[in-house]
């Protein structure tokens, strides 16, 4: 069974105090959090992954998680931050490919494919994140700009690419807009996305945990986990307060371990 991941993604927000209210306020439901059967993750800014691995030390499935990662290892490169270094301090998945890199940084696909390799030859589990934006949604071509963000990442690592990887569809233009798609919309390119790693690999494919990212909230997460193809979320804006983000994974509980009995949830 492929566990069920939530993965935080805070990008630049939160500070030493934010996260210091985030953790008194997540520890009023620790009943939720310490007895789930959802795997979650927490990426802050680079800046505060120390501060958060003090925070979560009593939390075993709580892991860290980093926003980004150069292509080098070490070496005069000012101002980065290598594989190496983060898997040194405790982290065990990187975030790389999201839109947001991609726009503001101007990040590609075959430098997204380094970065994917650089994490798998470190021990690191990468969160390929892949998507189209609203005019190729428009235009239908939703599998073929996934299929693509996919080949570049085969071509360069082979057919078990995928083998302990995480791919989070997060179609651009559902990203901090409060717009998502229908769930059987969503399933249907997460049900794309595991058939082309299929091809590759079948038995990769079953295993692939394939997240949706774009304006989750617990109001949609139900509708979204329900979906045979959904397995976790990568959430934004509902993961920057425990109270918001601890609804999400209430309800993620109840939806994929329904049938485990966990006291109080
Ligand atoms: P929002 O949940 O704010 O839409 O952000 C999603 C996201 O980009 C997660 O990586």
């Amino acid at each position: 069974m492929r566990k069920c991941l939530i993965v935080a993604n805070w990008k630049l927000n939160n500070n030493t105090n934010t996260i210091k209210k985030f953790f008194h306020e997540l520890k009023k439901n620790d009943h939720i959090i310490i007895n789930t059967a959802c795997h979650i993750a927490i990426a802050p800014s680079l800046m505060y992954l120390y501060l958060i691995k003090k925070y979560t030390i009593n939390y075993p499935n709580i892991d860290l998680a980093a926003q980004n990662v150069d292509i080098h290892l070490s070496g005069a490169f000012t101002g980065d931050i290598s594989a190496a270094m983060l898997k040194d301090i405790g982290v065990r998945y990187v975030i790389i490919g999201h839109s947001e890199r991609k726009k503001y940084h101007k990040e590609n696909n075959k430098n997204i494919a380094k970065k994917f390799e650089i994490l798998k030859k470190t021990g690191l589990t990468p969160i390929l994140c892949i998507g189209e934006n609203q005019q190729e949604k428009k235009n239908g071509q939703t599998e073929s700009i996934c299929a693509t963000q996919l080949e570049t990442i085969f071509k360069l690592l082979g057919p078990q690419a995928f083998e302990n990887a995480i791919i989070a569809y997060e179609p651009i233009w559902a990203i901090g807009t409060g717009i998502t798609d229908t769930p059987e919309n969503i399933q249907a390119t997460h049900n794309f996305i595991r058939n082309y790693i299929a091809h590759y690999n079948t038995s990769i494919a079953n295993q692939t945990i394939i997240q949706y990212g774009g304006s989750v909230n617990h109001t949609n997460i139900n509708n979204l986990l329900i979906q045979p193809d959904i397995d976790g979320v990568l959430v934004g804006t509902a993961s920057l307060t425990a109270s918001t983000f601890t609804k999400i994974i209430k309800h993620a509980q109840k939806i994929k371990y329904s049938s485990l009995k966990i006291n109080n949830i």
